[in-house]
């Protein structure tokens, strides 16, 4: 086994379906000991269960990304446990409305996708700096997405949100970079999981469509590039938005 991860502890926010628990099982897999933050109870106890049939340490807590009470504490917790917290990396997400134009855009799904996608992306952050800064080292990544970065006609809160994460990476990127912490966001363009499932056809075909390699991108894919964006060989990188898009992002 590789161990590029032995003796290290990983936060993974919506860790227990989809992309994160994908980043989780590599991470884990290379001998990291994840700690899954998601909402849902049930989801995070059948994750932990797959994680543990696989011989991987793991464990959760439950908590909303949008409230700094259940990050504050859930982070505390799991320093407390472990003794330290080196990477932490934030998949928790929501998609909000779809196939909607912004005329018709309902303020309180906008409020909501904004309270998850970037409020819960500042949260993770900014609690997951105070739990790195005694040992001066970490790696934090954010999972923006290439609607961040080009904008999805029919998804405007979403695309804002992720434009918002995007910023976030590059100013506090820029406030650590002289320290061991590095925050980047990794921006993905189409994944299969219940989040796009969760989609019109129409809006998927329109996404996936626009990449140039004309297929999806694969779980294993994500949680490749994840791995090493948050494993201590990628230590001259920070404030960056790392790209995952099959050739669609032209920066
Ligand atoms: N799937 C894609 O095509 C794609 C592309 C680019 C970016 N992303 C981003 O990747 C991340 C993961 O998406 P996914 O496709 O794996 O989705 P998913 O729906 O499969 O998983 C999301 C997880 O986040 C959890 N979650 C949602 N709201 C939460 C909250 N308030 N607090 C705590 N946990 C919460 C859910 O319970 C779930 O386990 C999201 O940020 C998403 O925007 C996904």
């Amino acid at each position: 086994m590789n161990a590029r991860f032995e003796n290290q502890v990983a936060v993974i926010t919506g860790g227990a379906n989809g992309l994160g628990k994908a980043i989780g099982m590599r991470i884990a897999s290379e001998g990291g000991r994840i700690v899954i933050f998601d909402r849902v109870e049930d989801d995070c106890r059948k994750a932990v269960e797959e994680f543990t049939s696989n011989g991987y340490h793991a464990s959760f807590e439950c908590v909303d990304v949008s409230k700094e009470p259940d990050i504050e504490s859930a982070m505390k917790a799991t320093k407390n446990q472990f003794g330290k917290i080196d990477i932490v990396v934030n998949c928790a997400g929501v998609v909000g409305p779809t196939s909607v134009r912004a005329a018709d855009v309902d303020i309180d799904a906008f409020d909501q996708t904004i309270a998850v996608n970037l409020r819960g992306s500042f949260l993770i952050l900014k609690h997951a700096l105070r739990m790195m800064e005694d040992k001066n080292y970490g790696r934090i990544l954010l999972i923006a997405s290439i609607a961040g970065k080009e904008g999805n006609a029919g998804m405007c809160s979403y695309s804002a949100s992720k434009a918002g994460v995007i910023g976030l990476v590059k100013s506090v990127g820029k406030e650590y970079a002289e320290t061991g912490i590095t925050v980047n966001a990794l921006a993905p363009a189409v994944v299969k999981t219940a989040m796009t499932d969760s989609m019109l056809p129409d809006q998927v075909k329109y996404m996936t469509n626009k990449i140039p390699m004309q297929r999806l991108c694969t779980l294993e894919e994500v949680a490749s590039a994840a791995a090493w964006i948050v494993s201590p060989e990628a230590s001259f990188n920070t404030a960056y938005t790392f790209d995952l898009s099959g050739g669609r992002a032209t920066y």
